[in-house]
């Protein structure tokens, strides 16, 4: 696929080299082309340009920006680009405060999460929250002795959730669809349990297992 990816950070990076190297065609797209010069040099069959660039190249689109800056992010790469487009979105809604006893504060609430907003603010895109509940080392063929990890997912569009799961089986996950964007005002705190154990011990080689 042509895998739009936006943003510059460590999530952006790692999902895009993913994407490389699971076959597929990639371009990042951010506001400062300089912080991904690393990146393309490792990476030269990946390519960088801006984020309206990225979201035009792609079939599929990756959100992977600071959750306060979502909105703005996908607004520069274009209402138009993203139509109709699968957006796999691995945001999540962390407030600009520090976490009190290793807890997250978020932005959002538990009766309206950041992918519903953004689902509100661009009806034609098709959002699937997915990789926001575990760190970006163990994203892309994740190793683990209790096997598979399970990444839950949601989103209004079961076209592209049959997409992210696609994408999920191939990066070594199991899927658990946990149906509608509601569900992430569920999800997204996942992220916030995720990250106590780092903030409290340092511990950060962990992941979610579903259990049936
Ligand atoms: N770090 C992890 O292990 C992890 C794990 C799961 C989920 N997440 C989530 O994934 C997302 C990315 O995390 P991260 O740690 O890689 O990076 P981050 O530090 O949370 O965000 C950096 C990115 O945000 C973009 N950004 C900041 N302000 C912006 C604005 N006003 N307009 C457009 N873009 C803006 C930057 O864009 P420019 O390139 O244009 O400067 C950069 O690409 C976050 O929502 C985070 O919560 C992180």
């Amino acid at each position: 696929m042509k895998v739009g990816v936006l943003g510059s950070g460590d999530v952006a990076k790692v999902l895009a080299t993913g994407f490389l190297n699971h076959g597929h065609d990639v371009m990042m797209g951010t506001r400062s082309a300089a912080k991904l010069s690393e990146w393309e040099t490792k990476n030269p069959s990946g390519r960088v340009g801006s984020l309206e660039d990225a979201a035009k190249f792609a079939d599929l689109v990756v959100l992977a920006v600071k959750g306060t800056a979502a909105l703005d992010a996908l607004r520069a790469a274009g209402e138009a680009n993203l139509k109709g487009k699968p957006v796999i979105d691995s945001t999540n809604p962390i407030a600009d405060v520090p976490p009190r006893n290793g807890v997250l504060s978020f932005f959002s609430s538990l009766d309206e999460s950041l992918m519903e907003i953004l689902q509100r603010e661009f009806p034609d895109a098709r959002f699937v929250k997915a990789f926001n509940s575990v760190g970006n080392a163990r994203m892309v063929n994740p190793q683990f002795n209790g096997g598979k990890p399970t990444m839950f997912i949601c989103g209004n569009d079961d076209g592209a959730k049959k997409t992210a799961t696609e994408i999920l089986d191939q990066f070594g996950w199991e899927t658990a669809d946990m149906g509608k964007a509601e569900a992430a005002r569920a999800i997204e705190p996942l992220c916030m349990l995720w990250c106590i154990p780092v903030f409290l011990r340092n511990e950060y080689t962990h992941a979610f297992k579903l259990l049936t």
